[in-house]
């Protein structure tokens, strides 16, 4: 009865009904069919900024599975207790109060249902940061006029994309880039060239963490114009010396 009807349709609409009633299986059995789990999302790589009001993140992690997976996270390849620091919401991992020493490193999610376990790509989690320069006094650099002088950043330890300028003599007065003077983007230093009566001062070097949004200010570098006379006097000194040696002998 039924294969009749089904005959009676013309080839073209019976090879539809095919395709069709292929496709709606596909589709339930892969419902009802049990299977293991498969990722939908796996953790990546990220750098967060840490700063005051950012205490939460998050490390995503999605798989699906009939039954539903459950999750666990590997931290540093050893398996990670869920406490304090870190919860779960569904397959993601909750890091609070998140710290640069404490949960930076490699993170790894790992699902399971009854047919089996799959263990995700391993994602580095870093943290952007810029320590506090050493409060030291920085010693006066001496240069004559006319010469050329390099003042030395130092940076303090960082992470993440970091900017620098300098200021002269005490906020605000920035120190703008001319035909003299040149800040190297990727030390930090400051150079100036044919120095000037103009150019002694105070010399503070600004670090800025573009991620994170903190900025730190070294310690001032005196720059100090050393005159020939002063120059001529050492000379003088440095014969006298020599004489009086000459003589003693
Ligand atoms: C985790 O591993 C990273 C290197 O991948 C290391 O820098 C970090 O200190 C480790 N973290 C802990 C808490 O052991
Ligand atoms: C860095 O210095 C600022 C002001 O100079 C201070 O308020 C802050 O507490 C310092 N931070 C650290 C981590 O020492
Ligand atoms: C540089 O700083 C020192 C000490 O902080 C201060 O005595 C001096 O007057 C400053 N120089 C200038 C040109 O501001
Ligand atoms: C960065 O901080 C400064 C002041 O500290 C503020 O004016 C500025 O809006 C901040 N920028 C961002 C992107 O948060």
């Amino acid at each position: 009865m039924c294969s009749h009807l089904f005959y009676d349709l013309d080839s073209c609409s019976r090879l539809w009904i095919l395709s069709f009633l292929k496709v709606f299986l596909f589709f339930l059995l892969e419902r009802i069919i049990r299977h293991g789990p498969v990722f939908t999302q796996e953790p990546s790589d990220s750098v967060f900024p840490l700063s005051a009001e950012d205490n939460k993140i998050f490390i995503n992690c999605k798989a699906k599975g009939s039954p539903a997976p459950h999750y666990k996270w590997k931290f540093n390849r050893t398996d990670l207790d869920i406490d304090m620091d870190y919860s779960l919401v569904e397959g993601n991992l909750l890091i609070n109060n998140p710290q640069a020493t404490k949960h930076g490193g490699v993170y790894q999610c790992i699902a399971t249902n009854a047919f089996g376990t799959i263990l995700s790509r391993e994602a580095k989690v870093e943290f952007a940061y810029l320590q506090n320069f050493s409060s030291k006094a920085r010693s006066p650099v001496l240069v004559r006029e006319g010469q050329a002088v390099v003042l030395l950043c130092g940076p303090p330890p960082h992470f993440g994309e970091i900017r620098y300028s300098w200021i002269f003599n005490g906020r605000p007065s920035i120190v703008v880039g001319d035909n003299r003077r040149f800040v190297s983007q990727r030390t930090g230093n400051l150079y100036i060239a044919k120095v000037e009566t103009s150019d002694v001062g105070n010399y503070t070097c600004v670090v800025r963490n573009v991620m994170t949004n903190t900025t730190v200010y070294s310690s001032p570098t005196p720059v100090v114009l050393r005159r020939d006379g002063q120059y001529l006097a050492e000379i003088q000194l440095f014969e006298n010396l020599r004489v009086q040696k000459k003589s003693k002998y």
